[in-house]
């Protein structure tokens, strides 16, 4: 799976879990209420929404580069009767390319930065669209994340008929430590920076379409449609119940 294919309205309904964890890093950021924030990698809008009910005076861009994502996102927040029309902007940008005509006083992300191979690039392009001082809380997945999903998923991924389709397949994600990621921010031009890994485990509600959606998303995607549902099966067999998600989480405190 790419930035790009993710399916927005699937992503919106099921989404509980990485809602929690926007609120959780959205309290982290003090906001006077004015500001300009840069929702980084905003999915359907979700957490957008919620950083829209803290700025009564305030601006937000939502950036995301998945198509499907940004019209659920302009759907929920730019829709004809949306309470935050002239507040919110939504656009279709890879973060890797990211130019704002003006900087931003703040920055969140929730659940992207693992999407992102790249992160001196990606930490750099934040930094250049922050006004200095501002803020950047961000969360993501870090160092061992889904380690043991990942291994049951390994261990069906090795078996006929899925092994013929893995065989070059390299994971797409980059869950990164908190030491190299607080060298990564320095060295982009952050004047503070403070990261930490934390066990997040969780249980999602919806299983097979959470894990469908998000989490085995690029296994599923790399697999002949005929095959997809079969692999679900196996890799729910493979875990058994309950189906828990051993989460880390790499979170990002820093200052431009
Ligand atoms: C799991 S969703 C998180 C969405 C939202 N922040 C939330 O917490 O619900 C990850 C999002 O990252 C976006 N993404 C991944 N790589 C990206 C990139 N290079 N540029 C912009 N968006 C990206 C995906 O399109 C997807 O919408």
């Amino acid at each position: 799976m790419t930035a790009c294919n993710w399916d927005g309205s699937s992503y919106d309904r099921i989404s509980t879990i990485q809602q929690g964890w926007g609120g959780e890093v959205l309290g982290r950021l003090e906001l006077a209420g004015d500001e300009r924030v840069l929702d980084a990698g905003c999915g359907s809008g979700r957490v957008t929404e919620m950083v829209l009910e803290r700025l009564p005076r305030g601006r937000v861009v939502a950036v995301d580069a998945s198509p499907s994502m940004v019209s659920a996102a302009q759907e929920r927040l730019t829709g004809p009767g949306s309470p935050y029309a002239g507040r919110v902007e939504v656009l279709r940008c890879d973060l890797l390319e990211l130019r704002l005509r003006e900087p931003v006083d703040a920055v969140i992300s929730t659940a992207t930065f693992h999407w992102i191979a790249d992160h001196d690039r990606l930490f750099a392009r934040i930094r250049a669209a922050m006004r200095p001082g501002g803020r950047f809380v961000a969360q993501c997945g870090g160092e061992g994340n889904i380690d043991g999903l990942r291994s049951h998923a390994r261990g069906v991924l090795a078996r006929a008929p899925y092994a013929e389709h893995f065989e070059d397949w390299k994971a797409p994600w980059n869950y990164a430590g908190a030491e190299i990621t607080q060298e990564r921010l320095r060295t982009a031009g952050f004047s503070e920076a403070r990261c930490w890994l934390a066990p997040a485990p969780s249980e999602p509600e919806e299983p097979r379409e959470f894990l469908q959606t998000i989490v085995l998303g690029p296994h599923v995607q790399r697999l002949p449609e005929e095959l997809r549902e079969r692999f679900m099966d196996d890799v729910l067999e493979a875990i058994g119940e309950p189906v828990v998600i051993d989460y880390v989480r790499l979170n990002i405190a820093a200052r431009a």
